[in-house]
Order: structure tokens, then C-alpha cells, then sequence
């Protein structure tokens, strides 16, 4: 894993997009994994800057969700296909025939969620993953316990994060219980990740990822099996960290 510790939000989600853009550039077929919630955010106000400054085009790039609730339309402002028109797609040139997001509403669930990962692989699967990570340490919606070789599949929401996630509702219990959920498995099989976190609330749960040992009481600690893994965190986020001295020498001498 490199940890990149930088001061703000703001300078994290500038380095964050530059990866992307320069992946984009390299590869404008790529295949990018995206998240929702409010830690990709700034970087996707960096991209759409990047689109509308810097002729970044998306107009060939594929893309994948982690996670969509079950039972909230794609027009529901709530759902996670809403949230992407809303604060990517609509901004830039990608094609919506290529976006994807699990269906919430499927009446097959299963059936839904075999469909994603054999469309992930027929894509050639995803070149890059963007993640945040949830108080309880999960990435997509892989709550604590999750099999940490698990694939797209149906989880149960724990009561943290549907705490966590009813400020975007009109009150904790129109929070879906039950979510489509790219699996450990799938996040590990991505060729590269960027885990972004923000803020003294994910200080904890950082730590645990990190330099914590290997558990599927905290699924993010599973990307310590990942080879291309960047942490890009600002140092209230960091301020957990034992090691914070070594990642910021080992950042400054990069060759
Ligand atoms: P947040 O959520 O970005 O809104 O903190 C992160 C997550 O649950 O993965």
C-alpha cells in the first residue's frame, strides 16, 4: 500500500483526479470502478473540471458502481444511479450506455448480480477503482464479516452505516436495509485502486485498514492483499497512523 498523506481534502482530490486523467489520456477505453457518498465527490468536481477545462474526454471510458440500494429506482435522489448522473455524468461526455450501476430494483437479485460480474469481465475487467470507506470499515457496501473473497451479491445494511447514511435521507427509516454490493473478491481483482478518506471521523478506521491486521471484521483491510493500492488521505484521516513520518519520506522521495 503507498499511504499519501496530504493537508486538505482539496489537495488529495487534485492528485486523485490527476491519476485518473492521466490513466484517461493513456487509455481512453479504460474501464474505471467508481463510489458514491461524499468522499468521491471533490474528485469528481476535479474531473468535471478537468472535462470542461482541460478537454478530458469520457466520451470512450466504461465505468462501474460499487453498489446500489435495493428497492430505490434509478430516479429516486436518493439511489446511487441518481447520485452519479448528479455529480458525474451529467457533466461530462461519457456514454450512459456504458455506465453501470446494479439495478435496485431487479426482480432477480441473483440473477442481477451474476449479470454485473460477467459484464465487469467481458469489459476486460476495471483498470482502476475509486473507494471510500465506511466508519465501520467497509468498501462498497462489504459490511464487517464479509467474506473477503466474496462477488456481487445482496448484503444486509449494519446499523452504522445506516446511521451513517440517513443524513441523505429524510429520516433513518426510509434507509434501504439491503443493498447490491460488489464483493472483497471483485475490488481485489481491479488492477489498481485509489482509497480516498477525509476527516478526524475516519481517523480510526484508517488505522485499522492500514496497519491493522487482516480481517473481515474490517473489509478494508483486505486491499493489504492488493498490489497497486493508494491510501490518499489528509492528515486528520491520518492522524491515527503510527508510521505517518515514513509514508510522508517515503511520498517527498518518490522516485
Ligand atoms: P462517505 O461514505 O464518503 O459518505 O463518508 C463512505 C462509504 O460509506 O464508503
Amino acid at each position: 500500500m503507498e499511504v499519501i498523506i496530504l493537508p486538505t481534502k482539496e489537495e488529495c482530490a487534485y492528485l486523485g483526479a490527476g491519476i485518473i486523467a492521466n490513466l484517461i489520456r493513456d487509455n481512453p477505453k479504460c474501464v474505471l470502478g467508481l463510489a458514491t457518498g461524499s468522499t468521491p465527490v471533490p474528485v469528481y468536481n476535479e474531473l468535471i473540471r478537468l472535462h470542461k477545462e482541460n478537454n478530458l474526454s469520457f466520451a470512450e471510458v466504461t465505468t462501474f458502481n460499487l453498489d446500489e440500494y435495493i428497492g430505490l429506482s434509478a430516479d429516486h435522489p436518493c439511489s446511487y444511479r441518481y447520485f452519479m448522473q448528479e455529480q458525474l455524468f451529467n457533466e461530462v461526455d461519457v456514454d450512459l450506455n456504458a455506465t453501470h450501476v446494479p439495478n435496485g430494483l431487479a426482480d432477480d437479485v441473483q440473477s442481477e448480480c451474476e449479470s454485473y460480474e460477467e459484464l465487469i469481465t467481458k469489459s476486460g475487467g476495471i483498470d482502476l477503482q475509486i473507494l471510500g470507506i465506511g466508519s465501520d470499515g467497509h468498501i462498497g457496501f462489504n459490511e464487517p464479516c464479509s467474506s473477503l473473497s466474496s462477488r456481487t451479491r445482496m448484503k444486509t445494511l449494519t446499523g452504522e452505516t445506516i446511521e451513517d447514511n440517513s443524513r441523505f435521507f429524510d429520516s433513518v427509516d426510509d434507509v434501504p436495509r439491503h443493498c447490491i454490493t460488489m464483493g472483497v473478491g471483485t475490488i481485489l481483482d481491479t488492477r489498481s485502486v485509489l482509497l480516498f478518506a477525509f476527516g478526524e471521523g475516519k481517523a480510526d478506521v484508517i488505522s485499522q485498514s492500514v496497519e491493522g491486521p487482516i480481517t473481515s471484521m474490517v473489509p478494508a483491510s483486505a486491499l493489504q492483499l492488493h498490489q497497486r493500492v493508494k491510501v490518499i488521505i489528509d492528515d486528520a484521516a491520518a492522524s491515527k497512523l503510527s508510521n505517518i513520518d515514513y509514508y510522508k519520506e517515503v511520498y517527498a522521495n518518490r522516485p
